[in-house]
């Protein structure tokens, strides 16, 4: 069985990712701080192993390498994400503690991971997969630090794709879903048309996953488009 570690798990992009691996037949280390989703998530995937904690702890991160042991880890997902504020501010109004704690989640934590099970990664010939956004992109009014650190995320993943041309590693931006951060980020808007994880971004990772092209950053809607040209 391939065995897939998925940060921020318990709700959103995560867990429908979570749900399509199980159901794909994967080993599962997962995590997530909410105490209550991390119960739901329990019962939904009884095979999962699933770690209460937040990545930017160290001690957290070890309770995740130590579930993935020695072997071979095929999949890597760095899901878990933080907006910093919600109302996003203009780079004017962002404080340095707000910006400090959203590359503390959205870059450290995804790196120490990554080489903390870079051994076993190697060990299985794995994937490393980061979500990305078109914010790391653009530069849309008061997505500045969100996106400095999206930005700095693809950085990362294209050097160690680089790095490492024994794994695949893939920069993901899954395109507006409707969850929980992108009603933070939108907070007085109706997102009730935006589509929800399982429609595209799932979708788009699974045939990433299957398809296995070279690293490099890529976008779910074109994943997509391009698998629907293949079958
Ligand atoms: N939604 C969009 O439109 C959109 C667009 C572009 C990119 N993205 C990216 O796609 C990914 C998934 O986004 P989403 O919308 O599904 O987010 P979400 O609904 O906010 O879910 C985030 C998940 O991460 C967990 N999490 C957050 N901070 C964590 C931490 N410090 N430690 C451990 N777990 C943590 C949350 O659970 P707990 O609260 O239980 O910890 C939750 O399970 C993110 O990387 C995001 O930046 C999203």
């Amino acid at each position: 069985m391939p065995l897939s570690l998925i940060t921020g798990a318990t709700a959103g992009l995560g867990r429908a990712l979570a749900v399509a691996l199980d159901d794909a037949g994967h080993d599962l280390v997962l995590d997530g701080r909410d105490p209550a989703r991390l119960d739901e998530l329990r019962a939904d995937l009884p095979r999962a192993t699933v770690i209460g904690g937040d990545v930017t702890d160290p001690e957290h991160r070890q309770a995740l390498v130590d579930a993935v042991g020695g072997r071979g880890l095929d999949l890597l997902v760095h899901n878990a994400s933080t907006l910093g504020r919600s109302p996003l501010p203009h780079l004017a109004q962002l404080d340095h503690t707000t910006l400090r704690a959203v590359l503390e989640v959205n870059l450290v934590a995804p790196h120490a991971l990554t080489t903390a099970v870079l051994d076993q990664l190697q060990r299985a010939g794995g994937t490393v997969l980061t979500l990305s956004s078109d914010a790391a992109v653009e530069h849309y009014e008061s997505w500045g630090g969100y996106g400095a650190s999206k930005a700095a995320l693809d950085h990362l993943a294209g050097t160690l794709g680089a790095e490492h041309p024994g794994l695949r590693v893939y920069a993901v931006d899954p395109g507006d879903m409707r969850t929980a951060m992108h009603q933070a980020a939108f907070p007085n808007e109706d997102i009730s048309a935006r589509p929800l994880p399982e429609d595209l971004a799932v979708p788009g990772i699974l045939a990433l996953l299957r398809d296995r092209p070279d690293s490099g950053r890529y976008r779910a809607a074109e994943l997509i488009a391009e698998s629907e040209v293949r079958a």
